[in-house]
């Protein structure tokens, strides 16, 4: 049988064995290790418990259902499980909590967590309101704590690939962006394809393409659930000619997640089934001002093998630590907000152009100092 309250004994020794010794003997409180608790022990917080347990640690975990809290002991023995989100709140010891909950929970959880002097990481997409995400914003901003979001394929080491492939030169100007994220996956009757899928492409191709959209068009279909669009493509248009689509649906016959990016020079794709990454020599010239394809090779690009989650895991603690900007913050999780809000309102609007509202989301670069009492006050050394 499972045990859900593990002694807080053992969360103790954790935090006092992560502590380090420095140059000079001492032991060093900026150093300490961030306590982490978790929310929500689903479907995918399953996967944040068991990667945090496996690369940090996990002082709690939070779910409301039996089924998540005796999963939440077994994937982290070492971690207090409790039902309601206030133990964690309430718990000094506490420095940061991820929460992996519905998305229509996420504001609430968030906004107290900041309230409660936590450092938080949110699961995509940050909020189901672009005003929510505002605030979330704004409170970190004034608490002086980090605010993360989890856009996981901004960790993917074959995403930062292809970054350096495009700021290198190597595919010369980008033109066109194409994200697919299609599979008969789980159907969720809350949120629709577009907010629970599309956030990672949109997140991807903000950072491809380095700025922001000025219009967006989105169409969908509804199968499944009344009004719950299970597959949309949305039509981003930047201000410099690039384009991009993203297509998503939970009604396909097959897994497919590919992103190809289409350069002056050459082209690129990622298959994130096959995890291959492919540079093509591929372009148009001209000949006598006739446009010619230039069919070359495809090259396999290597990439470091990392897995994705465990990047982004360590990036929060490191986040935390430091008391610097994550590379996805609370801004860059607005910025997406802001485009899936406005692909919400051409989708109920059968595919009407709808300019974006990004203007005025300052971008805060990653490694930023958070301005305000970052750390709380120095932990006294453990005893057990
Ligand atoms: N990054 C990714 O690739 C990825 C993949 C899937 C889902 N997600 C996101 O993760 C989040 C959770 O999705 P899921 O598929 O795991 O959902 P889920 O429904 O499978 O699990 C949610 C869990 O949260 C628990 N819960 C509900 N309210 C809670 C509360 N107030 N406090 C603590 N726990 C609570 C539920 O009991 C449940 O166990 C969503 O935001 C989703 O979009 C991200």
């Amino acid at each position: 049988m499972a045990r859900l309250h593990a002694p807080k004994a053992l969360h103790r020794t954790r935090l006092a064995q992560s502590q380090v010794t420095d140059a000079w003997g001492q032991q060093s409180m900026n150093t300490t290790q961030p306590s982490i608790a978790v929310l929500g022990c689903g479907g995918w917080g399953k996967n944040i418990i068991r990667t945090m347990a496996k690369v940090h640690g996990v002082a709690a975990v939070v779910d409301p259902s039996d089924a998540g809290a005796a999963l939440a002991a077994e994937l982290a023995p070492d971690a207090a499980v409790h039902r309601t989100p206030d133990a964690v709140m309430d718990d000094p010891s506490i420095d940061a909590v991820m929460i992996a909950t519905p998305a229509e929970t996420h504001f609430e959880l968030a906004s107290r967590a900041i309230a409660a002097g936590k450092h938080v990481y949110v699961e995509k997409p940050l909020t189901t309101e672009l005003g929510h995400a505002r605030e979330l914003v704004r409170l970190a901003d004034e608490a002086g704590r980090v605010l993360m979001v989890g856009h996981l394929l901004e960790y993917h080491p074959a995403i930062l690939k292809l970054r350096e492939l495009i700021d290198s030169g190597e595919l010369g100007k980008v033109r066109y962006i194409i994200s697919n994220r299609l599979n008969l996956g789980k159907i969720r009757t809350e949120e629709n394809a577009l907010w629970s899928f599309a956030p990672h492409d949109i997140a991807v191709i903000l950072r491809l393409v380095g700025s922001d959209p000025i219009q967006v068009v989105c169409t969908g279909g509804c199968y499944v659930s009344p009004n719950i669009a299970d597959t949309t493509v949305t039509q981003l248009l930047f201000d410099d000619g690039v384009r991009a689509h993203v297509f998503v649906s939970w009604l396909h016959p097959f897994k497919e997640q590919m992103l190809v990016v289409v350069g002056s020079e050459k082209m690129a794709s990622f298959n994130d089934i096959t995890k291959e990454l492919v540079l093509h020599d591929q372009r148009v010239d001209f000949d006598e001002g006739r446009p010619v394809p230039i069919k070359g090779e495809g090259t396999h690009v290597e990439f470091d093998t990392t897995m994705p989650l465990d990047a982004e895991c360590l990036h929060f603690v490191d986040a935390v630590r430091n008391g610097v900007t994550p590379r996805t913050d609370g801004r860059n999780g607005l910025r997406v907000l802001s485009i899936l809000s406005a692909a919400q309102r051409s989708l109920m609007l059968n595919g009407v152009p709808v300019t974006t509202e990004t203007g005025g989301i300052a971008h805060v670069e990653e490694g930023t100092p958070i301005r305000g009492s970052f750390r709380r006050e120095a932990k006294a050394p453990a005893t057990v």
